[in-house]
């Protein structure tokens, strides 16, 4: 039978094709389509060829049939890395075998945040034995940012690390110090004799992520991988090594800010959509372990926390979010003006712009509210997204606010999705949210009637609402 000669390669998941085309048919993306051959496909009978047909095996090791309640199994034990925010988006810390992959942009502190999970796993247990492999910086660039966090004595004693490109001298260096917990930073500057192509191209990150897996779960021992992401926000090579390893880290936040947020977008081990918040700081990664009021701005924090006191300001509303298992208080902005285009614009900044346009619209028909005259910015404070419809009425009720120029009430707290039909939807665990916003000393809540407890919660007013225009109500 011919061979299949397949001349381009889709850059961000390896589909091959024969014809150059826009837009790749099997994961939708546009211009990823480069020159290459699929090795699998392509390539003549050689010895490399043939090892690799035993590798082309799957991850998980043959088993017989079984009924699944004959099956014996262990608990996992897990490895705390001994920062909790990072071992949060774990699922509570290091599962044995386990393969990690953290993406996100260049200089966001991947690299610093690893190097701090490892001094911190060899704080808390001296048998560990870590490696730490860099592909993109040597090794005194390392043990200068190793002082400049602060790891001392038997810490910086113990942490092996190595400045390399080259798998099979990377395999061999594990196979002496027989490492516990492996990084291999970066996967595009590894490359393997195994695959063709230059470092970074499909095929290496292919083949290098997982030959390291295949390590991973023969020994079972946990890998770290740190990848970065493309212009387009995805893991160089996504789709390869998403469905590989076993959790999907990435690190986000904005350059500017000193913040920074670990999300798990896929974990065999855990929960996803877990966060993790980090602020960079001169001695690295500093854990913000109650980080409900970091998006607020100073004014809608109480007088007392902050030692100022602020004039209430129109066109703002905060609102409680849930991010993972954790509540936060997101203020959000709204700037209704007068346009001077004839299409008035609409912009969305850290949550879904169509979904404004919908929530206007039902602002116009169910509270007779109208817009169509109007540019509409909406903003969350902080650069955080908001991925939740809870914050549907804290929008409505910044806009109106905006566009009466009548600050809304301060120390109140707004939630609730807000549907077709004008009506005013339960949240998920209003009842955590509540309780979050009474800690942090706001005194009134306006939420779904679904989410109002009967009791009450001490110190806070809770206003139940079913409709949109009820809730619009209470804020003239
Ligand atoms: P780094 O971990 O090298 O990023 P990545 O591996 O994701 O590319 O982080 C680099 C940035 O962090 C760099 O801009 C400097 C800053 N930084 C600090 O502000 N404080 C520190 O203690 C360290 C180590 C880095
Ligand atoms: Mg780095």
């Amino acid at each position: 039978m011919a061979k299949d000669r397949l001349s381009f390669v889709c850059e961000a998941c390896g589909q091959g094709y024969s014809k150059w085309q826009g837009q790749c048919t099997e994961c939708s993306a546009w211009n990823t389509l480069a020159p290459g051959q699929r090795h699998d496909l392509t390539e003549a009978p050689t010895a490399a060829a043939g090892a690799r047909a035993g590798r082309m095996a799957s991850l998980a090791p043959a088993s017989s049939l079984q009924a699944l309640s004959d099956i014996a199994f262990e608990d996992m034990e897990r490895q705390p890395t001994g920062i909790d925010e990072f071992d949060r988006v774990l699922g509570g810390g290091l599962v044995p075998g386990a393969v990690v992959l953290l993406g996100g942009d260049p200089g966001i502190g991947k690299s610093t945040l690893l190097l701090q999970a490892m001094a911190s796993i060899l704080k808390i247990s001296a048998q560990q034995s870590v490696l730490y492999v860099s592909g993109e910086e040597s090794a005194g660039q390392l043990a200068m940012r190793a002082r400049r966090l602060g790891f001392d004595g038997p810490v910086s004693q113990q942490l092996k690390v190595l400045s390399e490109t080259s798998l099979e001298k990377v395999l061999q260096a594990i196979e002496l110090a027989q490492p516990n917990v492996l990084v291999a930073d970066s996967i595009q500057t590894l490359y393997t004799e195994m695959a063709s192509g230059a470092p970074g191209s499909v095929s290496q990150v292919r083949e290098v992520g997982y030959q390291l897996t295949q390590w991973a779960k023969r020994t079972g021992n946990a890998v770290f991988i740190v990848g970065h992401v493309t212009k387009e926000g995805a893991l160089a090579g996504p789709r390869l090594l998403e469905h590989m390893v076993d959790t999907v880290l990435y690190f986000e936040g904005d350059a500017q800010a000193s913040f920074r947020v670990v999300r798990a977008v896929k974990n065999r081990f855990g929960t996803v959509n877990e966060l993790g918040v980090f602020a960079m700081t001169e001695r690295g990664l500093k854990a913000v372990t109650s980080p409900s009021a970091m998006f607020l701005s100073e004014a809608q924090l109480s007088g007392a926390d902050t030692g100022r006191v602020h004039e209430p300001v129109s066109g703002t509303c905060v609102t409680v979010s849930l991010e993972g298992s954790r509540p936060l208080l997101v203020e959000l902005q709204a700037l209704v003006d007068d346009s001077q285009v004839p299409n008035p614009r609409r912009l969305a900044v850290g949550f879904d712009g169509q979904r404004l346009a919908m929530l206007l619209a039902i602002l116009h028909r169910h509270a007779g509210i109208a817009c169509f005259d109007q540019d509409v910015f909406v903003n969350a404070v902080g650069g955080v997204r908001i991925q939740e419809t809870a914050a549907d009425l804290a929008i409505l009720v910044a806009v109106v606010s905006s566009l009466r120029n009548r600050p809304f009430a301060k120390g109140c707290v707004v939630f609730g999705e807000v549907g077709l039909t004008g009506e005013v939807r339960p949240a998920a665990r209003g009842l955590d949210r509540l309780k979050e916003v009474a800690r942090l000393g706001f005194n009134r809540a306006i939420v779904p009637a679904a989410n109002a407890p009967k009791t009450g919660i001490k110190g806070i007013e809770i206003i139940g609402v079913r409709r949109l225009s009820e809730a619009l109500a209470h804020i003239s």
